[in-house]
């Protein structure tokens, strides 16, 4: 499956759910999350990320690893994002932050 790492959180930029084939995504204030069931692997969000955000499991560093869980705990109670959202007020600051303007 592929999972929402950290990045997203203080961006939401949201481009993701613009391309997903399968509405996949849930959200709440903070950020986003892939429900795994539901995932057809095809890669289309993680060029879409402008934080580079989304991952493929297999990709994980170590600290990562939390998130899979995360995003399949937080999508089974949270609602489908399928509409681009305004990001975060946040978002610009932390894409200059991780150097990816
Ligand atoms: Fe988050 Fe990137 Fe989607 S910042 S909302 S994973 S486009």
């Amino acid at each position: 499956t592929h999972v929402v790492t950290a990045n997203c959180q203080a961006c939401r930029f949201t481009d993701c759910v613009t391309v997903c084939p399968v509405a996949c995504f849930h959200g709440d204030e903070e950020r986003l999350y892939i429900d795994p069931d539901v995932c057809v692997d095809c890669s289309a969000c993680i060029p879409a990320c402008p934080v580079g955000a989304i991952k493929e499991e297999f990709d994980l560093s170590g600290d990562e690893e939390e998130w899979i869980q995360i995003n399949a705990e937080k999508a089974s109670d949270l609602p489908v994002i399928r509409s681009k959202q305004p990001p975060l007020p946040t978002a610009d600051a932390r894409r200059s932050e991780l150097g990816l303007n």
